[in-house]
């Protein structure tokens, strides 16, 4: 599993091709409309803010296991649109049917138990894109 402790270091490393991929991966993704949507492993924001840019009037959500990125998020996604919460992709800290869709971009990879996440997502929303 790699080490993600450093959200600066994230963003000049992986982040910034993330950016280059989160647009593509929406619009792959179909979403079709404003919603509320989640971002599972949401790192430093780079998807929750493609989904924004997508979608004026989207809501989204981000859980992420570490806290120092949550921090980060938070800090540049000051925004009602967006949340960031710490969470576990296997072990979704919301309520069933809670979002549209469930998305996550380049996370479950470095999950241990990916078919569980991916229920996990699929009990949270009315479609996954992983
Ligand atoms: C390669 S990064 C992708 C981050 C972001 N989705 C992006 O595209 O920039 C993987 C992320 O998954 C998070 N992660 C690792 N294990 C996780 C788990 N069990 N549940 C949720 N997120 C997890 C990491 O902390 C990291 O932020």
């Amino acid at each position: 599993m790699t080490d993600f402790s450093n959200p600066q270091a994230y963003e000049r490393w992986m982040g910034r091709w993330s950016a280059c991929l989160a647009p593509l991966f929406v619009r792959f993704a179909g979403l079709g409309s404003p919603g509320r949507y989640l971002d599972v492993g949401a790192g430093t924001g780079v998807l929750a803010r493609a989904i924004a840019d997508e979608f004026g009037d989207a809501e989204v959500v981000g859980i992420e296991p570490v806290a120092s990125y949550v921090d980060h998020a938070r800090a540049r996604l000051r925004d009602p649109r967006f949340r960031f919460e710490l969470g576990d992709a296997q072990a979704i800290p919301f309520d069933n049917d809670s979002f549209d869709a469930a998305l996550a971009l380049l996370l479950l990879q470095e999950v241990p138990d990916a078919p569980m996440a991916v229920g996990e997502c699929a009990a949270s929303r009315a479609r996954v894109v992983a």
